[in-house]
């Protein structure tokens, strides 16, 4: 099979496709909740059925930025939302 312009377009957008998802994948790194005392309840309440929605704003009872200080370099709150925790932070099943 001879290689045309367009062949090429076509792979170039394949490297481009693989190239974010690896880069993705890379930072994928982010911290489980972890599965203790304080945060027991938040896994339960994902395995009963419960939205990630419904369950994000309770994290803000202890990770309210002072009790629990977050990271200096931790994503900043969307204005007034409370932050979707749990889309970064994976409950581990
Ligand atoms: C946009 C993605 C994102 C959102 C939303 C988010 N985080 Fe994070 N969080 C991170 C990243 C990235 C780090 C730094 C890397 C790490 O620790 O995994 C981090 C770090 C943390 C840490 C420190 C972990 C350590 O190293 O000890 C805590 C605690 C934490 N986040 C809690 C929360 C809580 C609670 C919420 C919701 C109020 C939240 N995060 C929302 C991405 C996010
Ligand atoms: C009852 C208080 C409390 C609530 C509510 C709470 N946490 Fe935590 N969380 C803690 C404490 C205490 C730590 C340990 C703090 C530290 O390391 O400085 C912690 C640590 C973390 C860490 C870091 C784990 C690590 O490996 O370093 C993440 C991520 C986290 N919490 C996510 C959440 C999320 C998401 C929610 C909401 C679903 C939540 N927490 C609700 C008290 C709470």
């Amino acid at each position: 099979m001879k290689f045309q312009k367009r062949d090429w377009f076509f792979v170039a957008i394949i490297v481009v496709v693989l190239g974010i998802f690896i880069l993705i994948s890379g930072k994928e790194k982010t911290k489980l909740v972890p599965q203790n005392a304080d945060h027991q309840k938040f896994h339960d309440m994902i395995k009963a059925g419960k939205t990630k929605k419904e369950v994000d704003p309770l994290c803000e009872a202890c990770h309210d930025g002072v009790k629990i200080a977050f990271p200096k370099d931790h994503p900043a709150k969307p204005g007034g939302q409370p932050m979707r925790c749990l889309f970064c932070h994976k409950i581990k099943r």
